[in-house]
């Protein structure tokens, strides 16, 4: 190695280029040091290439920016956290907003669990905390792992940050079941957060919206020491994967929590009708104001364990528990403008643009109009000072004007009747059967129309589609504008073009090699999606995440669905097929079949199918007898509710079938059963009774 000019003896020039070169180089090494944990470098090494620059830049001051290495605290933060897969999902809750949906929800209950009106059942109701929720496994007493929500499947490692809460227990007392996996809410009180946002503002960082915000980005810290300076605290009122669990109720299970050392909320209660859960819910509504931290609502849960198992989950919120949310926050502002933004189905949907107000703790500069005949029917026009309301996550709507301030020379809103975007005729399609317009007006360009493609594509890569990391919204944007990414199978040719092109990704403003190489590898790791996934991915109308599982657990595999739904015309039998999976219907039937018969699709498909590899649904409790086939339940059951017993088979992996055809594995036909129970003695199909079928998924009679 040629030994370095001493320092003494470097021109201005000479030194201009070592410093930058010796710049790129160290922060090089840092990244693969920090981000990586793959230093390719010793340690004596790189402290030496640090005193040089070192030395460099005092001998020359002036090459000294704010950017300077030496000017940094710490090294280049880890890019991201590691994934952790929850072994059982968390997922969210209902929510009701007023007293008549709090009583709907008791009957609710009742009505599934076939309980009389009579019949004792207890609910439990305590604070909705507003902070952001977190799993924390315990193994043999140790916390070994703590990550945060993420998508509900997936969350963030967390743990280093979590260990440096006071709260949170490392070893729990006594002895707690040899798996625990306990969820909580990490938040942040009142009190902290004013001195932590003060703390902020004295050294010129950004403040935090409110301490939810506060309380995530302290969690979400790559550096733990960061967090650790930050005052977090926790409530234990969930949990995930438990080996034994130590009690049979919500209560027990709470109590539980505190014996083993993890802090709880005091204002649990269990209470045994509607009005009870109403006045624990208007006595927290009270103390509100001097809790001292912030909750949107109240909780309410269905105390038994073994019914909370009965009555089980409707997409991704139990069906045992309630949300009951804090009336929203309203303000007043002025209304600038009206963007209209086309989606991916073409429907226009206006967005208000406002003068920024603070509500609820937020500032807000946008909201929903709803829809065309909303601005119509309440009047709402761009000049007007108007009222918003803001409801825990809910995107802020627009309520009305305040019609004593309209200025003098305002003009009624005409909504566009051309797409702002391609130009091609907006329409509001008529429904056949009923002669009504459809509130929404839609763009008619669809395969000319480019905010529907990128709406398309966005979908397409985005959380609860492939996931597609590093091609978020602003990426396909600008992909699409350069002409990089035009339909969902370009995503998977980018990097082979890129390597065929002589202008790189690496070379755009905002890239760099690791990006673009993290980009294909994120790519390249959704060659095989799961089927359920990719099916949602194709944004097909009315097909959302739960009729895409659907889809998926009725055809296994994309080629069985698409050869059914590409010669599913009106009145065939494979438009009768899906219109017959559980839960689906005539609309959707419909609009899968419109999607795989539109000649267009089809090319897009085809190019698509050459790179990707649905893969069939991960086979759920396939080990189960009636996974895979399909049943239909017919007559009164006496055991459980018809609700309970289909929800049960899907639990199974079966599918459900409103009525007896040739595709028909099974019926369960209780008293009373009457013609589709006559058609499976036609058809031949095997019918069992109920006994037989609580025998069948495993509860023994
Ligand atoms: S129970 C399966 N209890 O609210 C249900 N959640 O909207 C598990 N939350 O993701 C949640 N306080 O972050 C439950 N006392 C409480 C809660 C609570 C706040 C959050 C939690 C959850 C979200 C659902």
């Amino acid at each position: 190695m040629k030994k370095p000019t001493p320092i003494d003896r470097l021109d201005a020039a000479q030194a201009r280029r070592e410093y930058a070169r010796l710049g790129e180089e160290i922060a090089e090494h840092d990244r693969r040091y920090y981000a990586e944990d793959a230093p390719t470098i010793s340690d004596a090494d790189y402290d030496a290439l640090r005193r040089r620059y070192e030395a460099i830049e005092a001998a020359f001051p002036e090459l000294a920016t704010p950017e300077s290495l030496t000017k940094r605290v710490g090294a280049a933060p880890a890019e991201k956290f590691a994934k952790i897969r929850h072994r059982a999902p968390m997922l969210s809750l209902g929510n009701v907003f007023s007293d008549e949906e709090v009583v709907d929800f008791v009957i609710r209950v009742r009505r599934f669990l076939g309980l009389g009106p009579d019949a004792p059942l207890a609910i439990t109701a305590e604070p909705k905390i507003d902070g952001l929720s977190c799993s924390l496994r315990f193994e043999k007493g140790e916390l070994v792992q703590a990550a945060t929500r993420g998508d509900g499947f997936e969350g963030e490692d967390v743990t280093a940050n979590v260990r440096t809460i006071g709260e949170i227990p490392h070893r729990l007392k006594d002895d707690p079941p040899e798996i625990f996996e306990v969820r909580g809410e990490v938040y942040m009180t009142h009190a902290d957060f004013a001195a932590l946002n003060a703390r902020q503002g004295e050294v010129g960082k950004t403040l935090f919206a409110n301490p939810r915000n506060a309380a995530a980005g302290s969690l979400r810290q790559l550096d733990p020491s960061i967090t650790a300076q930050r005052p977090l605290h926790f409530f234990a009122y969930a949990w995930g994967e438990v080996s034994a669990a130590p009690a049979d109720a919500q209560m027990g299970m709470v109590a539980a929590f505190k014996h083993f050392g993890l802090p709880v909320n005091p204002l649990m209660v269990l209470c045994h009708s509607a009005e009870d859960l109403l006045a624990h819910y208007r006595q927290i509504e009270q103390m509100r104001a001097s809790l001292g931290y912030d909750i949107d609502g109240v909780v309410y849960k269905v105390d038994s364990l073994a019914l909370q198992a009965r009555l089980g989950f409707v997409s991704r919120s139990p069906r045992w528990a309630a949300a009951h949310k804090f009336p929203a926050e309203k303000a007043m502002t002025i209304l600038r403008g009206i963007e209209i933004q086309v989606g991916r189905t073409g429907a226009l949907t206006p967005v208000a643009r406002l003068d920024p107000v603070t509500v609820g703790g937020v500032v807000v500069a946008n909201a929903t109009l709803h829809n065309e005949d909303e601005i119509a029917r309440k009047d709402i026009r761009i000049g007007d000072t108007v009222t918003i309301q803001r409801a825990g996550d809910v995107i802020p709507q627009v309520l009305g004007p305040v019609l004593a301030k309209r200025p003098r020379d305002s003009k009624p809103y005409v909504f566009p009747h051309i797409c702002p975007v391609c130009g091609s005729a907006a329409v509001r399609e008529i429904d056949e059967k009923t002669g009504a317009a459809d509130v929404v007006r839609r763009c008619t360009g669809r395969l000319v129309c480019a905010a529907q493609a990128v709406e398309g594509l966005k979908h397409f890569a985005s959380r609860n589609a492939l996931d597609i990391e590093g091609l978020g919204d602003k990426q396909i944007e600008q992909f699409f504008r350069d002409g990089l990414i035009k339909t969902p199978a370009d995503i998977f040719t980018l990097e082979a073009r890129d390597r065929a092109s002589l202008k790189k990704l690496r070379d755009r403003e905002g890239y760099g090699e690791t990006s673009v190489r993290n980009l294909f590898a994120a790519i390249e790791a959704r060659r095989a999606p799961p089927l359920n996934r990719f099916i949602y991915a194709l944004g097909i109308r009315h097909v959302g995440e739960t009729n895409a599982r659907r889809l998926a657990r009725h055809f296994g595999s994309f080629e069985a669905l698409r050869a059914v739904a590409r010669t599913a015309s009106e009145g065939s039998e494979a438009r009768a097929e899906i219109n017959n999976i559980e839960g689906l219907g005539d609309v959707v039937a419909e609009a899968v079949a419109d999607f795989f018969t539109e000649e267009h699709n089809e090319g897009v498909l085809d190019a698509l199918l050459e790179h990707v590899r649905p893969q069939p649904m991960e086979a759920i409790a396939s080990t189960s007898p009636v996974a895979g086939k399909t049943i239909v339940f017919t007559g009164s059951l006496e055991r459980m509710t018809r609700d309970e017993a289909k929800a049960q088979a899907e639990r199974l992996g079966a599918k459900v079938a409103a009525s007896v055809s040739k595709k028909t594995d099974l019926v369960v036909a209780g008293p009373g059963a009457g013609s589709k129970l006559a058609k499976a003695a036609e058809l031949g199909v095997e019918t069992i009774s109920e006994e037989e079928w609580l025998k069948l998924a495993g509860q023994e009679g």
